[in-house]
């Protein structure tokens, strides 16, 4: 299909028409041209297929699918194979159900844990989030299964999330919020991407071309089509001009007939109606071409690998006495209603169909010594006093009792956030009652953010396992019983408490302005600066064996920002069974003229170890592990100096650290004026070589002489620096030098600007 000749032979009606869904989940056709529409889907933890009512609030039935755990669990993996896993599975299903796009991932970046929709983001942390996003997207595209990247950009909360405006700097934006879309787009080869429903510093992004046009298509690349959030479009001519594709779900024409008028009245170039529709048929032809519906979409087996991936992304979090591993035949009190109604995903569009769910009393059916408890109902935060006895006293009777606990659906979900971070009330009581009784009390959380843990002082162990997909149960068995040694670690930090989150001041916003206050200073960059206290670190998570890292090595003592530095440590399975370790690498820099956070992850492995062996990891770093974004010149920029190359078993715990200095090849530019600080002047060797001859001369005192006795005991040396340092060129014409001293000034800043 030669799609330039099939537009030129399109009316104007026609085009605008194509800038639109069909339905809900469908683009529309033009017949009379052979252009046939294509349907996409939400995912983006497993198909979402609606063939009859459809909604994209997860109200109404989409066809039986598979759930795999969600981002925030598999995120925890810090494994890019697992999503590998995750994105090959839903794009065999997209080929077989016949969709085109799947409407995911959700990179968005957790702010907050309030946001309702965390379960379905990855992480605070910038790097993570796009490296494991960007190993779904290849997956799933390696299928011929376009994604649609969510929610572009800046789109942190729930909260009046179609009106919201978020304040956020540039800085912030490219250091935070963008990296995850803009590896996307390089790396991923996304094709299309979803601007989200907020605005973006006043202009919403259905709209803003500086986002969907400057900054996707100019600088990254993108050559997808952009696709509106649900009902996000607000003026579809300007969206059109600012490079939003596609409108979706169907605006009844109105919308079209809008888009036909601007052209009319000159609003608007016939030209970028052209370009959209361009974009839009140029990605489901890729789909088209190679669609194939007789692709095998194994349920069963999906099943199968969705325990799997969901034990490998459970995070250990204490392990009191190796309480854990439990063995085969233990008494083992089981309680908790998540352990035979588990809760395995959230609410909202990307609530699955589940074929089967397996919870983790079918997994233990036929275990001797298991015996169970409801404990608690998950209709109401109150207690049941009636089922917290009757849980204590099956844990009394037990070895070992583990508490099955976590956010029931109403806690947390697409469309509003959370106001607290507390778990229900009964849950709280009925794991304190039960640890009162059992000293080998373990919990296990099913949740999708984080929660304050008031009780953790009384449980001997505790696994967050995230909402882990349909098969949650059988991968919760695998870790309690060791069969999988648990490897995940925190894709989040766990605040003490809400208070301590740097958002939380002003969080969800006054009325629509949602100011980002805390700028880079997101979730550990945070904590980390502040030197807070938390109740578990980002990165964190224990094993059942232990590691030892060694010989860490860099490629050179001094690099240019030009090169790469490769970085190789050595890790040792020092314990008794085989186990799998994620290897962090934090780069901090040791000074610098702008704010920066103590250190910040810029890479990661996770490697599967034998009890004994050692494996050496390699990582290779350019130029954006040292970089901050520079407001000045509008680009990513190393300052000369030391930087810190740290391997981490979590953002807090460094096990190894070796230095390196970077020298920049960029001359930041520089223009002196009379308002030029001293100390800014000092900074410059070349400058201040320049200057100085007239300062000796001269001697001016920046209002620090004195003949006072007393007044010269005031002014110490250090203070009469400071006053040198903190004063601009023009106070020596103020304090002693005149006119002549101006004129000497004004010849002297224009040798310096001459360079
Ligand atoms: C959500 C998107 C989703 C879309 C379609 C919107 O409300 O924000 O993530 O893909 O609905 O269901």
């Amino acid at each position: 299909m030669d799609i330039k000749q099939i537009i030129s032979q399109m009316t104007l009606e026609e085009k605008a028409s194509l800038l639109s869904g069909e339905d809900f989940w469908h683009t529309k056709s033009v017949e009379r041209l052979g252009v046939p529409g294509v349907m996409v889907s939400d995912g983006p933890h497993g198909l979402r297929k609606q063939d009859l009512n459809a909604d994209h609030l997860g109200i109404n039935e989409s066809i039986k699918a598979v759930c795999y755990p969600t981002a925030s669990a598999t995120a925890a993996s810090f494994d890019r194979d697992v999503l590998r896993q995750v994105g090959e599975g839903i794009g065999d299903a997209c080929q077989h159900e016949q969709v085109a796009v799947v409407l995911g991932p959700a990179v968005n970046i957790k702010r907050s844990p309030l946001c309702g929709r965390n379960f379905e983001y990855f992480s605070e942390d910038p790097y993570l989030a796009a490296e494991l996003s960007t190993s779904f997207i290849k997956a799933v595209q390696e299928k011929n299964i376009g994604v649609s990247v969510k929610h572009f950009a800046a789109n942190s909360q729930e909260h009046r999330r179609m009106a919201s405006n978020s304040v956020v700097d540039e800085r912030t934006l490219r250091e935070i919020y963008y990296p995850a879309f803009e590896s996307a787009v390089k790396e991923g080869k996304a094709w299309t991407v979803m601007c989200s429903y907020n605005r973006l510093n006043g202009e919403y992004a259905s709209q803003h071309r500086g986002l969907l046009t400057d900054l996707l298509r100019g600088e990254w690349g993108f050559d997808g089509y952009v696709v509106s959030d649900w009902g996000a479009v607000s003026d579809r001519a300007k969206g059109v001009h600012a490079g939003l594709d596609l409108e979706m779900p169907s605006s009844g024409g109105v919308n079209d007939q809008l888009v036909v008028e601007a052209v009319k009245n000159g609003q608007l170039d016939e030209a970028d109606v052209d370009l959209a529709v361009e974009r839009i048929l140029t990605v489901h032809q890729r789909y088209l071409e190679n669609a194939r519906p007789e692709t095998q979409w194994d349920k069963d087996a999906q099943h199968e690998q969705a325990r799997q991936l969901a034990a490998e992304c459970m995070v250990l979090l204490k392990n009191e006495d190796n309480v854990l591993p439990l063995s085969a035949g233990e008494d083992i009190a089981v309680i908790g209603k998540f352990a035979v109604k588990p809760r395995f995903q959230g609410g909202g569009s990307s609530h699955i169909n589940s074929f089967k769910t397996e919870s983790l009393m079918d997994a233990l059916a036929g275990m001797p010594g298991i015996t169970y408890a409801q404990g608690y109902d998950i209709v109401t935060e109150e207690p049941d006093e009636a089922l917290i006895a009757e849980a204590v006293e099956t844990a009394r009777k037990a070895k070992k009792a583990v508490i099955v606990a976590g956010l029931p659906d109403s806690f947390e979900s697409e469309g509003y956030d959370r106001s607290h971070m507390r778990m229900p009330k009964c849950q709280v009581e009925l794991i304190q009652r039960v640890a009162d009784v059992n000293p080998n009390t373990i919990v296990v959380l099913y949740n999708g953010s984080p929660v304050e843990m008031p009780w953790l002082g009384s449980a001997k162990a505790v696994v967050e396992a995230y909402l882990g997909g349909q098969a949650v149960g059988g991968a919760t068995k695998l870790v309690l019983f060791g069969d999988v040694n648990p490897c995940g670690r925190l894709p989040e930090s766990f605040p003490i408490k809400l208070e301590d989150n740097p958002s939380y001041l002003t969080y969800g916003g006054e009325g629509n302005t949602a100011v980002y206050n805390e700028g880079v200073f997101v979730g550990y960059r945070y904590y980390d600066r502040k030197k807070m206290d938390v109740l578990f670190p980002f990165g964190y998570g224990l094993s059942y064996t232990s590691f030892q890292y060694s010989n860490l090595t860099l490629s050179a003592n001094t690099i240019k920002d030009t090169d790469t530095l490769t970085v190789t440590v050595d890790v040792t399975n020092t314990g008794k069974v085989a186990g799998k370790e994620v290897v962090q690498l934090y780069v901090s820099d040791r000074e610098s003229t702008v704010f920066r956070p103590v250190r910040e992850l810029k890479g990661f492995e996770k490697i599967a170890l034998l009890p004994g062996e050692t494996k050496t990891v390699t990582f290779t770093l350019g130029k954006r592990a040292f970089a901050y974004w520079n407001v000045e010149i509008n680009d990513w920029h190393v300052e000369t100096g030391a930087f810190d190359i740290q391997i981490c078993r979590s953002s807090r715990d460094v096990t190894l650290s070796k230095e390196v200095t970077v020298e920049s090849t960029v001359q930041l530019p520089t223009h002196y004026t009379l308002d030029t600080l001293f100390m800014d002047i000092a900074k410059d060797p070349k400058a201040m070589a320049i200057i100085q001859p007239m300062l000796d001369a001269q001697q001016p005192d920046f209002g620090c002489e004195t003949e006072s006795e007393t007044a010269k005991e005031a002014i110490t040396p250090e203070m009469a620096m400071a006053m040198m340092q903190n004063s601009p060129l023009r106070s020596s014409i103020s304090f002693g030098g005149g006119a002549a001293m101006r004129a000497e000034l004004l010849k002297l800043l224009e040798i310096l600007n001459k360079d």
